[in-house]
Parts: structure tokens; C-alpha cells; sequence
């Protein structure tokens, strides 16, 4: 977690530092800092947001043309201004910035502390800036290889820049699981934990590597390894625009990306699904095809609505290409004894490709020797780089903390996935691969439909933002959904939200039921029609109240329910892509009108890159 800027070059260093740190506050919001390089070497950091600490800023900071910015994710050390980046070192020579864990802070702390070297937080990295001092004192070397020295001595995760006074014409930065880039401008170099900030300045970047060192001045860029071997950065462009960065006239980047999914869904599709004639290609999975089609097992790996993607993946793959499938969190995975098969094929599915415990459940497949393939969204992140293959969703750059276009867009190459291996493994007829294709090339406009209807899904919200509880139910394909309704309500209003497979519902949850308590059940027409129409009679039956989402047209459930969100008419194997947006919409709606911070909801990040 946590989010890091720096510049460096002939422009004012504040505003670029000030606009990356909004841009990425998405990645923390305890704290936030800047140091500035100007005639003297100026910090000025508080608890809050970056708009807080804008309070603080004054004209003495305008003139420096390097500087570095933090916005913060509490791990070591409450958010105070004290433990806000950066940190300065004890005799003032390094100013840095962290993002990530440092494991032997203690130890490395403790050793400090006995050489008389002080501190002032109780965070790691000021650990790691006072060991860069020490170093540098003590065995008078550069700052240069001070950083890399120190860096050799610590356990831990770190993308990280550090400043040196005496040095004042250089910028380092480091990264060791933490993810880091770099914009190239004209003798200008901008540095961010993703590219986000950088993209209004250059499309040119460089993604470094763990164990990447990059010494950087503003005609100049050198990248070496920790112990000292130099290697030519490659140089990426990038193929994001400003706009997609923006709220584009929305209150919330999460309503905007709600609203984009018709888009990042066809996007998602874009030269993969093309026709009902053609097959369905993913570049990406082209050479480990034949080990995919004869997986005896595929273990699903991932977190939060990721993990819900995943169990949609589950009915899909079982379904549709007849593989047998386990989804696991990965934070549960990687710390068990996994017995993976070396016919197994892993798959790791992330938004941000950055989320620390599925990537160590990656590497942990691969010690086991399984194939390890990726789903994600960012492009040029850790997770991409460590599988064997993989497909990118095409959702564009997610914002808002609570996932929504990346939950649909994964859940549409889970579908594209799931397919292609069923027609290959020639278990669907011509005629219904037709039919499949032709459905879900018709997935956006029928979104688009239900987005439609946004202010009737307004007016339901109205009558339940004072709850307290909630329960969601599905079966199916829908369970995923009613788990994914419950994490979005939970998350950005506070409200308890619990999901359930609605058959569940009676070996405890229904004595929760009351009628204040709103049930969310999403009951779409597909095989558990008739079951869900009987839960939703046991939920009646006890006076319990009853939102549900139902197939247009369904009176049966629009007679029982005392609300209902419609959706067009979907095959059972789409069904998650359409329900799950009203349920988006509901949890949106009813966090706005409880006055929460929608998109940086209370002590969440959108990326967790700490275990
Ligand atoms: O970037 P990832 O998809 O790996 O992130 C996984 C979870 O942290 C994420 O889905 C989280 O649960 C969201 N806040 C849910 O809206």
C-alpha cells in the first residue's frame, strides 16, 4: 500500500508531487508528505489527506525543481504526523519515501539505537533511512552505494526514493516487491508506485524490477542491480490516456466505473471474441494451451472480489469445459501445505497485480512446479511478470477502492476462457457456441440497459441507508454475486453485510431475520429458479424484508419481494455479469446518502501489497 511520487528536472517539483499524490491516494490516505530540493532541503508532512497537508504548503517550497511525495497506508506506527513519509535520517543527510514492509526493522533498529543514532517514529523506513546515514558516515561512500548496501542488509518489501542533501542532483530509487515506475521525459524523470501520476507528463516508462537500483539525474538515468552490475532499462509505452484517469464528470470515480463497464467489457472482448463463426482467441494463453485443455485440476487463486471472480471461474470451467476447480484466498493458500500436481494449472487473478499474498501464492505454485497463469488488469505489474502466461482485462485504469469494472471484465475472460476450452475439447455443439457468442456479445448493451434504470435502484437505496445488518442470498452463479453484493455494501457504507448460498440460509443466518433487516436475494431465472422462489417464501414467512433481483418480466417474484431491480433475459452462464451492477449501484447509492467517502472508504487501500 501506500503511494509514492518523485521528480526531477527543470519544472517546479510541487504541483507535479501534489497531482501524483491525489492521483494515487487511492493507494492510502492515513498521511502525507512531500520533501522539496530547492536552495535548502524542505519537508512539510500531517496526518489527513493530500488536501491537508495542501494546508500546509507555502511559497518557500515553489522553488525546488527535485522533490518526493508519500501518501500513506498505516502498517508500522499510527497515522500522525510524526510517522507520516518522508522520513529525514538523524543528521538530516537522507530524506526518503517507503512503500512496503521492512521485516528486521527491529533488530536493524535496536543495532542503530546502540550506536547512538535517534529516532523520531515508530516507523520501519525511518529504520532504513538512518542505516543509509550510518553507512554513509561510517564507511564514507557515495549515497549511491550507501542505498545499496543498506538495502542488502534488510528483510522485507520496498519500492522506495531517497534524496541525499549532499548529493542534491540525484534522485534513487529501489524496488523489491513493491512496484515502482519511471516516466521519461526531456531531461526530466518522474517516478510513481503506478503510472497513473506520470501519464499527463510521458507515455515513455520504465517498470523496474525487484532488485533494480535506478540512479537518476535529470539528464541521466542509470539502472543497476543491488550489487552493482548495470543493465540497459527497457523502455515501455504506455497506452493509458488522461482521460481515463479522471472522473469525466462523475461525483465518484466508482459510479464512473460502474458506468464503464459496457465498455471495458467490450473492450475485454476486443479481438478475442469476434464472431459466432470464429473461435475465441487469447493471445496470451496461445503457447500453454494444450497443458490448459488437458488440466486434470485448475486451482484458482485471489482476494476480495477477485476471490468472487474466481468462484464464478469455478462454475464456469466445471460447466462449460468440464475441469475440475478449487478456488482459494490466497492469503490461505500460500501459508498451508497445497497439494499441487504438476498437471495443475494455477490461476492468479488480480485488478491491481500488486495484492502481496497472491503473489507469494504464485511463487509458491511454481516451487511446486505448477503452470501458473495470470488475470489482471494493470499492465506491467508483478503479478503479469512472475506467471507463465496470462490475459489482461482491458477494464482501463481502476480508481475507486471498491472493485466493480474489474470484477465484470474478469469475470468476462473467465467466460472467454471456459468457452474456448469447451469448444476445443469438443464438449458444445456448433449450434450452442453459436448461441453463447451471440449472448455474450450482447452482455454491454444489456448492461447499458440496467444502468438505465439507476435512479429506481436510487429510490430503494433511500429506504435502507439507516440499516444497520443485511443479508444476501444466491445460489449458483448467483452465490459469487450475493458474496460480491455483501463485500460492496460492507465496504464503502459500513453497513454489516453478510452473503450466503441461499440454501445455507436455514442452518443459521434466518434467525437473524426480522423486519428491519433488508434480504438482497438475487434471483435471476436460471436452474435454482424454483428453489430461490421458496427461500425467498421462507424469508416472507417471517416477516423479513426482501429486495430482489430478478429476470425482467418475472411477476412470481415481483408478487413476494417488496423490491425488486430488473435485468434483461441472460443464459445461466452470464448471469454474475449482469446482477451483480444493480447490486453495485444499491451499495453506491446507500454510502452517499450516509455522507462515507466513497472511493477511499475508512482503513482500506485499493492495493494490498502488505500480507
Ligand atoms: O488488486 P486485487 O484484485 O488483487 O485486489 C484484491 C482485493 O484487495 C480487492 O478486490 C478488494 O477486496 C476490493 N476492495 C473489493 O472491492
Amino acid at each position: 500500500m501506500c503511494g509514492i511520487v518523485g521528480y526531477i528536472g527543470e519544472r517546479n517539483a510541487l504541483p507535479v508531487l501534489i497531482n501524483g499524490l491525489k492521483r494515487l491516494e487511492y493507494r492510502g490516505y492515513d498521511s502525507a508528505g512531500v520533501a522539496v530540493l530547492g536552495e535548502n532541503l524542505q519537508i512539510r508532512k500531517c496526518k489527513g489527506k493530500v488536501t491537508d497537508l495542501e494546508k500546509h504548503l507555502d511559497k518557500s517550497l515553489q522553488s525546488g525543481t527535485v522533490g518526493i511525495g508519500h501518501t500513506r497506508w498505516a502498517t508500522h506506527g499510527e497515522p500522525n504526523d510524526v510517522n507520516a513519509h518522508p522520513h529525514e535520517s538523524h543528521h538530516g543527510k537522507f530524506v526518503i519515501i517507503h512503500n512496503g514492509i521492512i521485516e528486521n526493522y527491529s533488530r536493524l533498529r535496536d543495532r542503530l539505537i546502540e550506536r547512538d543514532v535517534k529516532f523520531k517514529s515508530e516507523t520501519d523506513t525511518e529504520v532504513l533511512a538512518n542505516l543509509i546515514e550510518f553507512i554513509y558516515e561510517k564507511s564514507e561512500v557515495g549515497a549511491e552505494l550507501a542505498v545499496r548496501l543498506a538495502l542488502s542488509k534488510v528483510i522485507g518489501a520496498y519500492g522506495l526514493v531517497v534524496m541525499c542533501k549532499d548529493e542534491p542532483d540525484k534522485l534513487i530509487a529501489a524496488r523489491k516487491g513493491s512496484p515502482l515506475v519511471i516516466g521519461v521525459g526531456n531531461e526530466e524523470y518522474f517516478l510513481a508506485s503506478d503510472a497513473t501520476p506520470i501519464v499527463e507528463y510521458t507515455k515513455s516508462v520504465i517498470y523496474l524490477n525487484d532488485g533494480d537500483v535506478a540512479i537518476i539525474r535529470k539528464e541521466q538515468l542509470i539502472l543497476k542491480t543491488l550489487k552493482n552490475d548495470e543493465q540497459g532499462p527497457t523502455v515501455q509505452q504506455l497506452n493509458i490516456d488522461i482521460g481515463e484517469i479522471d472522473k469525466g464528470g462523475y461525483e465518484h470515480f466508482m459510479l464512473k466505473e460502474i458506468f464503464e463497464q459496457p465498455k471495458s467489457i467490450n473492450d475485454t472482448f476486443r479481438g478475442r471474441v469476434r464472431s459466432e463463426e470464429s473461435e475465441i482467441h487469447l493471445g496470451g494463453l496461445y503457447n500453454v494451451l494444450p497443458k490448459l485443455i488437458e488440466a486434470e485440476r485448475i486451482i484458482i487463486i485471489g482476494c476480495g472480489t477477485s476471490w468472487h471472480a474466481g468462484l464464478v471461474g469455478e462454475y464456469l470451467f466445471e460447466d462449460l469445459a468440464r475441469i475440475s476447480v478449487e478456488v482459494e484466498y490466497a492469503s490461505e493458500f500460500r501459508y498451508r501445505n497445497p497439494i499441487i500436481n504438476h498437471d495443475d494449472v494455477v490461476i492468479a487473478i488480480s485488478q491491481s497485480g500488486e495484492t502481496a499474498d497472491t503473489l507469494a501464492a504464485i511463487r509458491l505454485a511454481k516451487e511446486r512446479g505448477a503452470m501458473v497463469l495470470g488475470i489482471c488488469n494493470v499492465v506491467g505489474s508483478s503479478i503479469p511478470r512472475e506467471t507463465d502466461a496470462g490475459v489482461y482485462t482491458h477494464a482501463g485504469p481502476e480508481i475507486g477502492v471498491a472493485s466493480t469494472k474489474a470484477f465484470t471484465c474478469q469475470v468476462t475472460v473467465l467466460a472467454m476462457m471456459a468457452i474456448m476450452i469447451s469448444r476445443k475439447k469438443g464438449l458444445i455443439t456448433d449450434e450452442r457456441y453459436r448461441d453463447i457468442i451471440r449472448e455474450f456479445t450482447e452482455i454491454p448493451g444489456k448492461i447499458e440497459k440496467i444502468l438505465r434504470h439507476n435512479h429506481d435502484i436510487k429510490k430503494v437505496a433511500e429506504l435502507f441507508q439507516n440499516a444497520t445488518n443485511s443479508l444476501y442470498l444466491g445460489r449458483g452463479y448467483l452465490f459469487p454475486v450475493a458474496l460480491e453484493g455483501a463485500l460492496k455494501l460492507k465496504e464503502i457504507s459500513y453497513i454489516h453485510a453478510e452473503g450466503y448460498p441461499a440454501a445455507e440460509m436455514k442452518h443459521g443466518p434466518i434467525a437473524l431475520i426480522d423486519t428491519k433487516m433488508p434480504v438482497v436475494v438475487v434471483a435471476t431465472k436460471d436452474s435454482s429458479y424454483e428453489k430461490i422462489v421458496s427461500n425467498i417464501q421462507e424469508v416472507k414467512a417471517r416477516n423479513g424484508v426482501v429486495i430482489a433481483v430478478v429476470t425482467e418480466g418475472d411477476t412470481v417474484i415481483k408478487n413476494m419481494a417488496d423490491h425488486v431491480f430488473e435485468i434483461p433475459q441472460v443464459d445461466n452462464i452470464f448471469a454474475a455479469l449482469l446482477s451483480v451492477v444493480p447490486l453495485q449501484l444499491f451499495s453506491y447509492y446507500i454510502a452517499v446518502m450516509r455522507g462515507c467517502n466513497v472511493d477511499q472508504p475508512r482503513n482500506l487501500a485499493k492495493s494490498v501489497t502488505v500480507e
